[in-house]
């Protein structure tokens, strides 16, 4: 069983793209439970039209409702989601300002009696650095962050300065003794034949080697935000090159133990 997010400081840099994806990909053979942590529900209105007027994240965590109410089975057969809405923003508020038990261990304590019926929860992360981002630390064995070359140079970066917030935001909660040691992993994003995507690539495997995945995402508008027939399900799509990308990186992140 593993616990995957996909997070990264900067927004627009494919969590939620890759967090959808990956979790149909995995769900061919696994069976996979998705979980929306980012109050804008981006990942679960990808699955439901009406996921404002679903139970989901925040009423579970609030211990208000059961498993049951919470957690929906999708189109696709062995993947569940529990969706988010706008009320997370509240639930963050009411973390911040609670005077008893440990705020940063609410979707641990909430995921330890289902974790055994998942062989993959992935877990959609919202760009900021807070409360929320720390509960998806604390249960997740595997931090993916995606950089996008969204700059001429590596120094201009938005998507780079992302990574290194949540890099350092990692390494703080391993060092103050939050969360145990964690594997992560860096995907290239939106690719393309740019210089400015050849200068990302050749520098992130410089610095990060083998930390940065084999497999990247190319950049490919048409199939992403195609969502009405598809829901931006690209892994579905065969004929496509991002779909195929999303394939590999599938096996990939099967093949890391
Ligand atoms: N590989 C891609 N090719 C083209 N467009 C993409 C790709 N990945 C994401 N997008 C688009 O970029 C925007 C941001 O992606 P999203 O996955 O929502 O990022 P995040 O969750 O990090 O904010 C969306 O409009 C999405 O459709
Ligand atoms: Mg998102």
């Amino acid at each position: 069983m593993k616990t995957i997010s996909l997070m990264s400081a900067k927004g627009g840099c494919s969590k939620t793209t890759t967090s959808i994806n990956i979790a149909v990909g995995l769900s061919k053979t696994s069976k996979v439970l998705l979980i929306d942590l980012d109050p804008q529900g981006n990942s679960s209105k990808r699955f439901f039209a009406n996921y404002m007027e679903l139970e989901g994240i925040c009423e579970l965590l609030r211990k208000e409702k059961g498993y049951e109410e919470c957690i929906y089975h999708t189109q696709f057969e062995n993947l569940d989601i529990i969706p988010s809405k706008k009320n997370l923003f509240v639930l963050k508020k009411e973390m911040l300002y609670a005077s008893h038990g440990i705020q940063q261990l609410k979707l641990k304590n909430a995921l330890d009696p289902i974790r055994r019926d998942y062989d993959y929860i992935i877990i959609d992360n919202h760009p900021d650095i807070d409360l929320l981002i720390s509960n998806a630390l604390m249960c997740s064995d595997m931090v993916i962050i995606p950089v996008n070359p969204d700059a001429d140079s590596v120094e201009l970066s938005d998507s780079i300065e992302g990574m290194n917030l949540t890099l350092q935001n990692i390494r703080e909660a391993i060092e103050e003794g939050e969360i145990p040691e964690m594997q992560f992993r860096i995907l290239l994003t939106m690719t393309d034949n740019t210089k400015a995507s050849r200068v990302f690539e050749d520098y992130l495997r410089s610095v990060y080697g083998d930390y940065v995945l084999n497999s990247c995402i190319n950049y490919q508008s048409a199939p992403v935000k195609n969502k009405n027939k598809s829901g931006g399900f690209v892994i579905e799509k065969n004929d496509t090159r991002i779909g195929n990308s999303y394939k590999a990186l599938v096996d990939e992140i099967r093949s890391i133990s």
